[in-house]
């Protein structure tokens, strides 16, 4: 959510690095771009709507030179995105570039407004700005200037400051948003991830809260909170640039599924003997707390029916923004499972902090080294699923689930529930995942019929019982936050208590029953629907004979068949590409679907 960065260094190309790190950092808000460039020692803005082309093409006249800039992509929280709301925001002495959110920015903006101060955006991030260059004029030490101000903001901020006295020095700090600090041969960076400057350095530090950063050409000074200097530790980045890059692929998305058969087959191998994993004794839980956002969440739901059904540990799943702000029954016995790729979406960060005030164990499954939530929880395992730039989550997902379903196998071990049959037939599936995938994604005549059929649609329903009812929750949001088309993920008994009214004739209702046991009820679902005009589409698996589908399903997938600890990873894998399809032919932009960004640093 919003992408910052911020360069001073020997190079005169300030201007390139910053754009090229900008371009990294888009796929957290694209909707307007800014920069601030250090010319002639007077810091001077450009700011555009839209992508970061656009901001592109106000540049390109090469006498603008500079070794100093901050830049920001927006995913506007305050104010219409346009060029006046864009950041940088400057205010007398002040410039800077914000993520997060002042939430008492309209407190703040009253009180300056009386002491004459007039604003042009409608941001919080002016109120800030204003409110920095306000207590600049009686306090002129910077760092004492930045920690005033700062204590006077409520909500959450990463910020990149450039004062007009000291324009070729970069001054940042952060609360609850992300911000690391790169540290090149050439230069310095701020960043709001690693994705900003691995084109540049790989040699980063973390900043805590609170903490200010100070950055010239050739040094990095690190402060605390009583402006003490402090030494950090540099970190070295696991992930390489070509990771970010879409590598042939036309979209990362596709990239991003293409990946997954590696991802998880590396998952399957690599995290049997993970310490961590084998750390956590079930033993010590009476209940599990699974939280997350998206399709995080999602993930979630798949991990509750594995535990629930192989462990018979009870298990609750919820949207972090509600869990953090509705009683919940946690105590020393609760594991409180965190789920989150980017390692830094607010509502799951604040469910975190609340499960720890409760004295509950937390285990957070995260994919980015280094995040918040992965330094926060008690324990973290790590997905290792690699940079995920595609707004939309795929292997991101699957890697969660994937680390749902060993979580579940260990407890079952431990519980002496896994039988040697059932153990015998995972490790079979996990030798043969990387195959299975890749026979999925390379079939692809099937997901590109059932996308034909499908873009020209309004609303589309899916159905399923159990594990599949959890993965039409995921199929469903795929397809609606990339192609736009409205759907609806439905427990396929529940459809009958009122939504089934909405079936007409050619409604397209995709069904996926890959459940033996809960296989014929599905099936009398899929038969209400079709007798009500519904064109369906029938996701099974092909242990079962597709010949006698014809009377019910009008296009049958049929999915190899495997253990319940990697099904769903196989059958979402499809629904991926089914939205993946149906986007392209209706022209969206996939990798930045509108209104949406990763990484929701903001509640
Ligand atoms: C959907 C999607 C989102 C995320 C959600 C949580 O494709 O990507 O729903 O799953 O915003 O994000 P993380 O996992 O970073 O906490």
């Amino acid at each position: 959510m919003c992408g910052i960065i911020g360069y001073t260094g020997k190079s005169n190309n300030a201007k390139e690095i910053v754009l090229t790190g900008l371009k990294n950092l888009e796929y957290r808000g694209y909707d307007s771009a800014g920069i601030a460039l250090t010319l002639n020692n007077k810091i001077t803005l450009f700011k555009s709507k839209g992508k970061i082309v656009n901001l592109e093409e106000k540049l390109m006249d090469d006498s603008i030179n500079s070794s100093t800039a901050i830049a920001h992509t927006r995913w506007a929280t305050h104010g219409e995105p346009n060029e006046i709301n864009a950041h940088p925001h400057q205010s007398g002495k002040i410039t800077l570039v914000h993520n997060g959110i002042i939430e008492n920015y309209l407190d703040l903006k009253t009180y300056l407004i009386k002491q004459g101060v007039t604003f042009q955006s409608e941001t919080d991030t002016e109120v800030a700005c204003a409110y920095l260059n306000f207590i600049y004029q009686t306090q002129k030490d910077k760092l004492k200037c930045i920690h005033e101000a700062c204590q006077a903001f409520r909500g959450s901020y990463a910020f990149a400051i450039l004062f007009e006295d000291e324009p070729e020095v970069i001054y940042a700090t952060r609360k609850d948003s992300p911000l690391i600090i790169g540290i090149g041969s050439e230069g310095n960076f701020a960043g709001s991830d690693i994705s900003a400057i691995l084109d540049y350095t790989s040699q980063y530090m973390l900043l805590e809260k609170g903490e200010i950063a100070r950055l010239t050409k050739d040094q990095v000074e690190i402060f605390d909170e009583n402006n003490a200097p402090i030494q950090k530790e540099i970190k070295q980045a696991t992930w390489s640039a070509t990771e970010y890059k879409k590598n042939g692929f036309e979209h990362f998305m596709l990239k991003e599924i293409h990946e997954e058969p590696s991802v998880i087959e590396q998952i399957f191998h690599s995290h049997l003997a993970d310490e961590t994993l084998q750390k956590i004794d079930f033993s010590k839980f009476q209940e599990i707390h699974i939280v997350a956002c998206g399709s995080a969440m999602h993930a979630g739901m798949v991990g509750k029916y594995l535990f629930q059904n192989y462990t018979k540990i009870p298990v609750t799943v919820d949207i972090a923004s509600e869990y953090r702000y509705n009683t919940q029954l946690i105590n020393e016995k609760t594991l409180v499972i965190i789920i989150s790729q980017s390692g830094e979406t607010a509502d799951t960060l604040a469910a975190l902090r609340l499960a720890k005030q409760e004295k509950a164990t937390t285990l957070a499954i995260v994919n980015v080294v280094g995040s918040t939530i992965a330094r926060e929880a008690s324990l973290c395992i790590y997905t290792n699923a690699g940079p995920e730039i595609a707004v939309a989550t795929t292997k991101g997902y699957t890697s969660q689930v994937a680390i749902l379903s060993l979580l579940v196998l260990n407890a079952m071990k431990q519980k002496g529930l896994l039988s040697k049959e059932l153990e015998q037939n995972v490790l079979k599936d996990f030798e043969n995942i990387h195959s299975i995938l890749n026979q999925v994604i390379k079939n692809d005549t099937i997901y590109k019929a059932i996308a034909k059929r499908l873009y020209q649609q309004n609303d589309i329903f899916f159905i399923g019982r159990g594990i599949d009812y959890a993965l039409c929750m995921e199929g469903s949001l795929k397809l609606k936050e990339i192609s736009y088309i409205h759907s609806e993920a439905y427990a396929a008994g529940e459809l009958k208590h009122g939504t089934i009214s909405l079936i007409e004739n050619g409604t397209p209702v995709i069904a996926i029953a890959t459940n033996d046991k809960l296989f014929e009820k599905t099936v009398s679902n899929i038969e209400e629907t079709k007798a009500r005009g519904a064109y369906t589409i029938f996701i099974t698996t092909d242990n079962l004979n597709a010949d006698s589908f014809e009377s019910f399903s009008d296009i049958t997938v049929s999915l190899p068949k495997t253990t319940d600890f990697v099904q769903p990873i196989v059958v979402v894998t499809i629904l991926q590409l089914i939205a993946y399809e149906v986007a392209k032919l209706r022209g969206c932009d996939i990798d930045k679907p509108k209104n949406l960004a990763k990484s929701v640093t903001v509640e």
